[in-house]
């Protein structure tokens, strides 16, 4: 079998089980078995496919076409430069998660350069943003803390990967009320969707974990345990950088004591929403 005949097959049977964009999860899932990059399996359909790899393949496309995300399909998913093992533990790092890193990475370089820092990721999944962080840090040190066992083993299991192990402690805890220390800067990517709209969700965002998911009956009620622990544990001129959904920033904004904070700022993601919450400590 060729992979130009195998990918065509694949792609009409995911169309026709409804699968979103076909053609890029084809080539993905392809391009994983063959060890090849897309451009290749695209430019060379008449490359052999051996009958190994065309029962791998086929188990792939059988796997997508019951709507699990590719990341699933594949263990990894790429974070800006890093690349974390995921699977149905955690939530799939999103891209504009990455932005979300970045913001906190260009406040550490400006506010505490070449300082030992303790970083807070709330809600750590995989670890994305604190590992991230801690690989461009070297001298930070984080706290994983996230409500599931099952998400923390995952973090563990990437940090071991990373080799930031024994830079992070992790923290198995339902409320950040339960944590103590002093954090420069507190990122967190929490659970933000109403939990009505959950059902109505793809299947691919039903396979992720429901606990990553829900964020209460206004999508705001880990984001506000959030909020109120951060006064208490950020430095004075630490930094609380928090993704929410789009215009929800704005709201919670409302919500914010000015009295703990010096600046609070709502910042768009690279599609134009209101999408990340900033926080400075007075
Ligand atoms: C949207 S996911 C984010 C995962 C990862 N930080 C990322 O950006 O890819 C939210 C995470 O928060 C965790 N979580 C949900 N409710 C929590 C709570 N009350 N306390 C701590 N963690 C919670 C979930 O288990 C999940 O790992």
């Amino acid at each position: 079998m060729t992979a130009g005949k195998l990918l065509n097959e694949a792609i009409s049977s995911l169309r026709e089980n409804g699968i979103d964009e076909p053609e890029a999860n084809a080539q993905w899932l392809l391009s994983a078995v063959l060890k090849k990059n897309r451009a290749q399996i695209i430019l060379n359909p008449e490359t052999e496919v051996s009958p190994s790899q065309e029962i791998m393949f086929g188990e792939y496309i059988r796997q997508k076409k019951q709507g699990i995300p590719l990341a699933y399909i594949l263990g990894t998913q790429d974070f800006i430069d890093i690349t974390l093992k995921v699977d149905s533990r955690v939530l799939v790092p999103r891209p504009e998660t990455e932005e979300l890193a970045e913001y906190a990475a260009e406040f550490i370089s400006s506010k505490f350069s070449g300082i030992s820092i303790n970083i807070l990721d709330y809600g750590a999944g995989s670890g994305a943003i604190g590992f991230w962080l801690l690989k461009k840090f070297p001298n930070a040190r984080l706290t994983a803390a996230d409500k599931s066992a099952e998400a923390l083993e995952c973090a563990k299991e990437n940090a071991r990967q990373l080799r930031i192990y024994d830079r992070t402690l992790f923290a198995n805890v339902e409320t950040p009320n339960s944590l103590s220390g002093h954090y420069s800067v507190i990122v967190s990517n929490p659970p933000y969707i109403p939990s009505a709209v959950i059902p109505g969700l793809s299947p691919e965002v039903l396979s992720e974990p429901y606990m990553a998911l829900d964020g209460g009956s206004d999508g705001l009620s880990v984001a506000r345990l959030v909020l109120g622990a951060a006064g208490r544990l950020l430095v004075p001129g630490g930094g609380l950088f928090m993704e929410l959904s789009g215009g929800d920033p704005l709201r919670l904004k409302h919500e914010a004591s000015n009295d703990i904070w010096k600046e609070i700022r709502s910042v768009q993601d690279f599609s134009g929403q209101q999408r990340f919450f900033v926080a400075i400590k007075a």
